[in-house]
């Protein structure tokens, strides 16, 4: 199995970085480091050289269509919606850019003609299209809060439906204890795919019981539209009591198997990124608290809860198990 090693000097980036310290980062990538970089890629620029050198000018921006779905009360988040503005232009997309401000380069994502492929420990593995998988479930809309582990947060209105349908669809075999969601790694389009050290695609997993919790969800819409690319269109998982690194955007794989899979931030980071990453305020990061988060659109500084708020629906898969790191 190929376990991926980044050198020790190696920072991972800002989604998992204070702002801080990527401000740092970024004047040394101009210097030292960043010339580290270059003679690691063997002459050729920088990562992030590269992701400036393809993000140019404004693409146009994609065309959204509106979603209208029932709302479902039953999850009210308890705080004010966050404006569509900030969630839509504060983004974490690495394929895109190690920045916040992947909108621009996002726009270029490919969402038509998309499919999902079901495989693994599956009755019959077989490739859905995204047009036909709406067509067999029900929509419905879910105002959840998000936390992201470097402490911003915002509260979404998404539209999609429960993954526990969609694990009905695949049929899992009765052996079967783990999902895994592979998004999309478009070379064309995405920067940050050049930036080897990475461990592309981004992966990411869940337990079944977890992907079968009445909160799994899987959007494919927000704010009373589809997804913007830089959310992750067509369609992305929205897991409110995990940190928001588990929330796998532009899926084109879910896979079923018995073994834990490793994914995407455990491979680069795993002391710092759990598989489990359950949000829990008295656990902090190894470098820094999670107490409390900064709420997008009006900075508020607000304190952090134990599984996001959600310990009334998902406390009890975690009450007997031992010896897991269950957050962070
Ligand atoms: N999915 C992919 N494919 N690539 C990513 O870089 N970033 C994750 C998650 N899903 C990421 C991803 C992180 S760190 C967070 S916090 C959320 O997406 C951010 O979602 P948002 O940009 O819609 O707020």
């Amino acid at each position: 199995m190929f376990i991926h090693r980044r050198p020790g000097w190696l920072l991972p980036a800002s989604a998992v970085t204070p702002e801080a310290l990527v401000t740092g980062r970024r004047k040394l990538l101009g210097g030292a480091l960043g010339a580290a970089i270059g003679g690691i890629a063997g002459g050729v620029p920088s990562a992030q050289a590269q992701w400036r050198l393809f993000s140019g000018p404004p693409a146009k921006m994609a065309t959204l269509a509106p979603l209208a779905a029932k709302s479902n009360g039953k999850y009210a988040p308890g705080r004010a919606t966050t404006p569509e503005k900030a969630a839509t232009t504060y983004n974490n997309y690495y394929e895109f850019g190690t920045d916040k401000d992947v909108l621009a380069p996002a726009q270029a994502l490919p969402t038509e003609k998309w499919t999902i492929k079901l495989d693994g420990m599956v009755k019959t593995p077989r490739t859905i299209g995204y047009d036909d998988l709406l067509k067999q479930v029900s929509l419905e809309e879910r105002i959840y809060r998000h936390r992201c582990v470097e402490t911003w947060a915002m509260t979404v209105p998404w539209i999609g439906f429960p993954l526990a349908d969609l694990v009905k669809l695949a049929e899992p075999l009765g052996s079967a204890k783990y999902v895994v969601f592979t998004t999309v790694a478009d070379e064309k389009t995405m920067p940050g795919l050049h930036a080897s050290f990475y461990p592309w695609p981004y992966t990411e997993g869940v337990t079944m019981e977890e992907a079968m919790n009445e909160l799994a969800f899987l959007s494919v819409g927000m704010y009373g539209k589809t997804l913007p690319p830089q959310n992750g269109a067509p369609i992305r998982l929205t897991l409110p009591w995990k940190y928001g690194f588990k929330s796998a955007k532009s899926i084109v794989k879910i896979s079923f198997t018995d073994k834990r899979p490793t994914t995407f931030w455990q491979a680069l980071q795993d002391e710092e990124y759990g598989f489990w990453a359950n949000v829990n305020p008295g656990v902090p990061h190894p470098r820094w608290s999670q107490a409390r988060e900064r709420l997008l659109g009006n900075d508020e500084m607000v304190a952090t809860q134990i599984w996001n708020g959600y310990g009334e629906q998902v406390a009890a898969m975690y009450a007997n198990m031992k010896g897991e790191r269950l957050f962070v």
